[in-house]
């Protein structure tokens, strides 16, 4: 998932390609899962669109904002760390505090398995936000899969590739993205939405309504 551009999906096939393909020229096929990795569910997109990669990279919701990334992979490309073939060296490798924090994040997220919840609020999030765009004549397109997803002011139905992210309205979106700061509520520069496993509904009314605001006094301006 094109998650920086766009919240793009996967069309159907490709990623089966992609495998099809690394496997049939002996190609490492690699899945980023920086964003992805314990959003989509404990397993990532991979286990959610089904398709196992060679070697896949995890950070960001892994250790709950904690600094922490992991690669990892099959066994055939991890154990050249291990015999010292491919150098796997940093300062910060086996922190222990960051991965007690990772090992408590899973554990959260095994036994509360919030998963379900987090697809349906961002959902109803998509949703809100779309009905209050389309209430004071904005064109907002949301697209995502729902524990992240995307906003960008333009007429386009789809964002379907990175060519189509030039023909959205960045300063609209700017100006809503400040407006929303300045009501307390955080959203990443570039229109993106990431919903966590702490999130309550009440948290999603509190955005619909504070985008309710900032887009009617953007339609006032
Ligand atoms: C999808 C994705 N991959 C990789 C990275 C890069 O991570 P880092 O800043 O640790 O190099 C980011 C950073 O935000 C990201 O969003």
């Amino acid at each position: 998932i094109m998650c920086n551009n766009g919240c793009i999906l996967p069309v159907e096939g490709f990623l089966q390609g992609l495998r099809d393909l690394c496997t049939e020229y002996g190609i490492t096929l690699i899945f980023d899962e920086v964003i992805t990795g314990f959003r989509m569910g404990l397993g990532g997109a991979q286990t959610y669109f089904g398709i196992t990669p060679d070697l896949s990279i995890f950070a960001k919701a892994l250790a709950s904002g904690y600094p922490l990334s992991a690669i990892v992979g099959k066994k055939e490309w991890m154990s050249l760390i291990e015999q010292s073939k491919v150098i796997h060296a940093g300062t910060m490798n086996s922190s222990n505090a960051t991965v007690a924090a990772a090992l408590a994040t899973i554990k959260v997220l095994q036994q509360e398995n919030p998963y379900q919840r987090m697809f349906s609020l961002g959902k109803q999030l998509m949703q809100g936000l779309q009905e209050t765009a389309k209430k004071y004549h904005h064109k907002m397109l949301v697209q995502g899969p729902g524990p992240m997803f995307n906003i960008a002011f333009t007429e386009q139905a789809e964002i379907q590739d990175y060519r189509d992210t030039f023909i959205t309205d960045k300063q609209l979106l700017g100006r809503f993205i400040a407006g929303m700061h300045r009501k307390g509520i955080r959203i990443i520069g570039r229109g993106l939405w990431y919903i966590s496993a702490a999130h309550t509904e009440d948290d999603i009314k509190q955005a619909i309504k504070t985008a309710d605001e900032v887009l009617l006094e953007m339609q006032n301006k």
